[in-house]
């Protein structure tokens, strides 16, 4: 099957959340079919250029209209060993040009301008997908474009689009007049772009998909809840036929601890005694006191408040009553890095943060720490919870979206389960799940126990990859009757 996999983001070239790191697995994970042809489609940022990758190869140049617009587009390509996957980059000077790749005020422009580009290229480089794997309000417009100015072309009219929603919170909003203006589309698209007298791109992206799809089951679920889907709420419940949950994997050859570099010993399930030397490496490391008695409990998380900080600074004084000692890393709101920095003055030894992006340091907090605390608020999926939990780190997490499917509780009564959990938002709960966890860990053996539990638990991408398969194939099915 050939499949496009259109993101804004995708490790290892570009990366600024957990799309960035699905937009590397799921489609490796595909490429591993060797019937299965992907092409990975992302803006070519100025990030990605600096690095000067010698596999980034130029392909061709070319124009596309964006309304009276008449853009130029470089297409680069990387090819990945084994043959079967290839990056394709759309460069242009003028809106990829720049740090970073979102939060500017031309968004919506700029990637409208990449679901078209996106598109006009499959022409260039005569390759047409039999599916279209459109990700979040940046690549939205990949089937509203389709639909308004490629299905009379042969090779398009028959390809489908599954639109995935990584987080509902980020739903691509500009003003009406964006419409006409910037996407060039007449009177009749209003209604399928519209939503709150505004034009929202991830409404458009719902409507106009062949089906929709979102990063765990229970998130699925949630998305029902107005409170979670705000204003897409109602447009959500009409194509609730359309939506279903994968849950996201892990790669488990990135991480891994039997081979991961960045640790100062190596461990897995089967040997696992390498783990007590990367706690005592990373106390170090961190300038906390070197104790193998007391709990390390980490947070590697952007420093926000719907990763549920909130709370963690509400139970702060009380965690710290207890044998633990806390480990902090990420960026985020001045708040919350105000609020670690002035903890780890306060407690010397005790508590250590460090305000900054650090990959091969938050493999070391994964394999040293006791318990990874992750009280979201809200997570689509997380990622954070399935990598500590392949380094033999217990999980202490919110029951929500993708937290809920990845960690089952711990149940003292057959020692089920794989984490502690709680349900209510608010610091009380999240004390209580932290002190029925210290109260396991008063038994060695136990914990250990449910330590490789965790390394043994499969999140490995197989088993997304082929209910992806399965929908790739029911929509391209789906296609083919309608187009009879
Ligand atoms: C978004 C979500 C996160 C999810 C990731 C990958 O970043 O917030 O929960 O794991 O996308 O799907």
């Amino acid at each position: 099957m050939k499949i496009l996999f259109a993101t804004s983001e995708a490790a290892p070239f570009y990366k600024s959340g957990g799309l960035g790191d699905v937009a590397q697995a799921l489609p490796a994970e595909l490429a591993r079919d060797p019937e299965n042809d992907v092409c990975v489609f992302m803006p070519y940022y100025k990030a990605i250029k600096d690095r000067k990758l010698s596999e980034i190869t130029f392909v061709k140049s070319f124009y596309v209209h964006l309304s009276w617009r008449i853009q130029h587009v470089g297409l680069f390509k990387a090819e990945m060993p084994g043959g079967r996957l290839t990056y394709y980059f759309i460069d242009n000077e003028y809106y990829f040009e720049r740090e970073g790749s979102y939060g500017y005020n031309d968004d919506g422009e700029r990637f409208a301008y990449f679901s078209k580009a996106i598109l006009e290229s499959l022409a260039v480089i005569s390759w047409y997908p039999d599916c279209i794997h459109a990700n979040d309000w940046q690549t939205a417009l990949v089937p509203v474009f389709l639909e308004a100015h490629y299905r009379h072309l042969p090779d398009y009219s028959r390809i489908p689009v599954l639109f995935t929603i990584h987080n509902i919170e980020y739903q691509g909003k500009a003003p009406l007049h964006f419409i006409g203006d910037v996407l060039g589309l007449s009177g009749n698209w209003i209604s399928i772009l519209e939503n709150d007298s505004c034009a929202n791109l991830m409404k458009a992206g719902i409507v106009m998909s062949d089906r929709v799809s979102t990063v765990s089951e229970t998130y699925a679920v949630e998305l029902t809840d107005p409170i979670v889907s705000r204003e897409v709420h109602g447009i959500l419940s009409r194509y609730a036929c359309k939506l279903t949950g994968i849950t996201n994997g892990i790669d488990t050859d990135v991480f891994n601890p039997a081979t991961d570099l960045s640790l100062p010993k190596r461990f897995s399930a089967a040997s696992p005694a390498g783990k007590a030397a990367c706690k005592a490496a990373l106390q170090q490391e961190m300038g906390l006191e070197v104790r193998e008695d007391t709990t390390v409990v980490s947070i590697v998380s952007r420093l926000v408040g719907h990763k549920g900080l909130d709370i963690v600074a509400a139970a702060l004084d009380e965690m710290l009553a207890e044998n633990i000692q806390l480990v902090v890393l990420g960026t985020g709101e001045p708040k919350f890095e105000a609020l670690f920095r002035e903890y780890a003055q306060r407690f010397p030894g005790r508590v250590a943060a460090r305000i900054e992006f650090n990959a091969q340091l938050a493999n070391r907090i994964y394999a040293g720490s006791d318990i990874f605390l992750m009280p979201s608020r809200n997570e689509p999926c997380g990622l954070s919870q399935m990598i500590a939990m392949r380094y033999g780190t217990i999980p202490l997490v919110r029951r929500t979206g993708g937290l809920a499917d990845t960690v089952p509780s711990y149940d003292p009564t057959d020692g089920s389960g794989l984490g502690f959990t709680f349900v209510d938002y608010n610091a009380g709960e999240l004390l209580g799940a932290l002190r029925r966890a210290l109260a396991l860990r008063a038994d060695p053996d136990a914990w250990n126990a449910l330590s490789i539990a965790c390394m043994k638990t499969d999140n490995s991408w197989k088993r997304s990859g082929s209910a992806y398969m399965q929908l790739y194939r029911d929509i391209i099915r789906c296609r083919e009757g309608y187009n009879g």
